[in-house]
């Protein structure tokens, strides 16, 4: 008899603009990143569910916290459908570090949530894997807005404002997009967390920054429409300064942000949950967006990707 398996994929996510506000009913605007992708499998095993991923290879009933969202997904699709969570075996791949604001833990969960179905010999409905990877969200950082289960799934750019459906945004601009890795890993629920501690600590001084943000967020939609990238530099760096006044950038993405700045870059800014991962800067030309790539290398970055900005995917 062929042996039962199912395999899942997803790519990453950025955001390009309006993270951390966006949890506050904020737009905020997220682009796929198809150079990282997350590949899950399932096998035919024997006894309990062996989990083997960047973080953990073990039982699945020993996983570590930071995969709680994950095992409680895993266990739910499996009960729902009235099977056994045992005699199969999980590997995740990813090409990218995980938990460096790309979109990672979305990403695990989309993959593995497709294989299990495939695996199950299911049908997935795209409400019902939104519903899966926000719950596994939830888990993982308490208090997510959505937007990267809704990009990730989608796989297209979006203009997203939290419990409204996510508008489609055709990106067309004639400029490069460098990501560059702090090697640190990001502590999303972490920075989620203290920027509460701020708005609570501080109402009217953190609801300004947070409404900042989205204000940059809606002139980035217009931007965009008019295909200017100075201009979306300008707000890039705009919006680092407001985050890094929210308390969730520190001294090596402040750094990254200033080696793209003094390379050239027509702006830059942390992207994701910060307090680690990656900064994100703009370029007008390929050869402008390497050089800047080469100086963030030579200056702490651990690893640097180049997009092009002309399509709607990078
Ligand atoms: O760190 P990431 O890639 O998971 O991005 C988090 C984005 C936040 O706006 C900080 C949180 C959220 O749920 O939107």
């Amino acid at each position: 008899m062929k042996e039962k398996t199912g395999y899942g994929t997803a790519i990453g996510k950025i955001i390009l603009m309006g993270e951390h506000a966006v949890v506050y009913g904020e737009p905020a605007i997220a682009i796929p990143f198809s150079a990282a992708r997350i590949k899950t499998n399932i096998i035919e095993g024997k006894g309990s569910v062996i989990l083997d991923c960047d973080l953990y290879k073990g039982s699945l009933f020993n996983a570590p916290k930071r995969l709680f969202g994950l095992v409680y997904i895993i266990r739910k699709i499996t009960e729902d459908f009235g099977e056994e969570l045992k005699d199969f075996n999980i590997n995740i791949e990813s090409n990218i570090p995980l938990e460096r604001g790309m979109g990672s833990s979305a990403a695990v969960s989309v993959a593995t949530i497709r294989a299990l179905y495939e695996y199950f010999g299911k049908n997935l409905a795209k409400s019902n894997l939104i519903k899966l990877t926000n719950i596994s969200e939830k888990i993982n950082h308490g208090n997510p807005s959505g937007i990267d289960s809704a990009v990730i799934i989608g796989e297209a750019s979006i203009y997203y404002l939290k419990k409204a459906p996510p508008m489609a945004l055709g990106i067309n601009l004639d400029s490069y997009l460098i990501v560059a890795d702090t090697g640190i890993p990001g502590q999303t629920k972490e920075a989620v967390k203290s920027v509460k501690r701020l708005i609570l600590s501080n109402p009217q001084r953190g609801k300004s920054l947070i409404k900042g943000l989205g204000i940059l967020a809606k002139e980035t939609k217009e931007i965009l429409k008019v295909k200017d990238s100075v201009a979306l530099g300008r707000l890039m760096t705009e919006a680092h300064q407001i985050l890094d006044e929210l308390e969730v950038s520190n001294d090596t993405l402040n750094h990254l942000v200033n080696v793209a700045r003094e390379s050239g870059a027509l702006g830059a800014k942390l992207t994701g949950g910060g307090l680690g991962g990656c900064i994100i800067a703009l370029a007008s030309t390929k050869e402008e967006a390497q050089f800047i790539s080469d100086r963030l290398l030579a200056n702490g970055a651990n690893n640097t990707w180049i997009s092009y900005m002309g399509v709607d995917k990078i």
